[in-house]
């Protein structure tokens, strides 16, 4: 048995108590999963740490996360902060050879991922990746079972941010919440295209802000919620559309917003192939739409309801049909990470994934801002 690996996790909003329950749930669902010591929390609004170690089970609580860089007890970190502290805690973390579970989209832009540098394992929070769904979607497109994909059409479609009264958290400002709905949910999409169809050659954008002004919070905020201070400028987009044409000569479209009336996480993606097609919507998880026969006209798509033989569905139940939940993605998100540190070898979304993710978050802001098509970094 491995011997015990020290975790903390720094900043406990909605990701932090997410990441804090899929350690504890690890071992429920992997046997092998290595043990692990609950070690430190760390978060800067006064007592939201100490009350996070008393109902998750941290040994203790911090408003300081530096008092963890370098700490011996603590192996592995994750960082749950908002995007702008991503760089520097990230560096730090790194320098100092501890292993980071991070949240997407790691950082502000491209260079801020890039300057996470150390001989460490790096988990990026990409957890759609993890849906047995989305894994055996893979697999058909690796086995050819559409033919040669032609074109694709992905959204990550929200209205988190739909009422007008939603709180100028940090997430509508440049400088701590960096692109808006690209790093937010554009982040999610490209690593779903890129994981699913390759690599991106080169995109066209076009992208929107449509509620310029929000209500400043006035209390510390979490999540998303509503507000009614001062009005304050929304400084980043609220919407975005791009066409990627990808290194296999496949066309995707990706739409992502975060005012999308009477959309509520409607993510998902309709993949096209010479000979078949795939359909996935993330709310109805488990089920993924499939037409892989010969008929290329009124080709019929049948539901496969994924089971124990897809991805780490069997880790959690017994027979196809019993649907997994988002949180259950990070059970799975977690025990990779944790397997990664043991084995020094990445099973999951890496930093590299983000920094391809964010270079083409950054073309596509670089496109909407010059009407042209960009060619992405190789
Ligand atoms: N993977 C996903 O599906 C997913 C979903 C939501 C958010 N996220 C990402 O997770 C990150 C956090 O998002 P969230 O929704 O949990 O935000 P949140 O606002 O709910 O939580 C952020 C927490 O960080 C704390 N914090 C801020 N500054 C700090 C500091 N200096 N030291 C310690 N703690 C500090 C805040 O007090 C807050 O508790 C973001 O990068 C976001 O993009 C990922």
């Amino acid at each position: 048995m491995e011997p015990e690996l020290g975790v903390a996790v720094v900043g406990f909003g909605w990701m932090g108590r997410v990441h804090a329950q899929a350690y504890a749930r690890v071992p429920h669902h992997f046997a092998d999963a290595r043990p692990l010591r609950l070690v430190s929390v760390a978060d800067d609004v006064p007592g939201r740490a100490e009350a996070a170690a008393r109902r998750y089970g941290f040994e203790e609580s911090t408003a300081d996360w530096r008092s963890l860089v370098g700490d011996p007890r603590v192996r592995a970190v994750s960082i749950t902060t908002p995007n702008f502290l991503h760089r520097e805690m990230g560096s730090a973390f790194a320098a100092a050879g501890q292993h980071i579970w991070i949240e997407k989209p790691v950082g502000l832009t491209a260079a801020d991922a890039r300057a996470i540098v150390g001989d460490i394992q790096v988990t990026v929070g990409f957890n759609y990746r993890h849906a047995p769904a989305v894994e055996k979607a893979r697999g058909i497109i690796a086995d050819g079972g559409i033919g040669t994909v032609t074109h694709a059409r992905f959204r990550f479609l929200s209205d988190y941010a739909a009422h007008p009264d939603g709180a100028l958290s940090w997430r509508f400002e440049r400088a701590r919440g960096g692109n808006g709905v690209l790093g937010d949910l554009g982040a999610h999409g490209v690593d779903l295209v890129r994981h699913l169809l390759g690599e991106i050659d080169s995109l066209v954008a076009d992208t929107a802000i449509f509620i310029p002004e929000r209500p400043r919070p006035t209390t510390a905020t979490a999540g998303h919620q509503r507000a009614a201070g001062e009005p304050g400028p929304v400084e980043n987009d609220d919407y975005f559309g791009s066409l990627l044409r990808m290194v296999s000569g496949a066309r995707v479209t990706l739409d992502c917003s975060r005012v999308a009336v009477g959309e509520q996480n409607s993510y998902g993606f309709e993949i096209h192939g010479t000979t078949g097609a795939l359909f996935w919507d993330f709310r109805r998880m488990g089920e993924l739409g499939v037409g892989t026969g010969r008929s290329y006209q009124d080709e019929p798509v049948r539901t496969v309801y994924v089971g124990p033989a897809d991805g780490d569905f069997g880790a959690f139940q017994p027979g196809a049909g019993i649907p997994l939940s988002f949180d259950d993605l990070k059970v799975i998100e977690a025990a990779r990470f944790l397997r990664s540190v043991t084995d020094n070898q990445p099973y999951g979304p890496s930093l590299t994934d983000a920094i391809r993710a964010a270079e083409a978050l950054d073309a596509m802001e670089q496109s909407a801002a010059s009407g042209r098509w960009v060619t992405l970094p190789r």
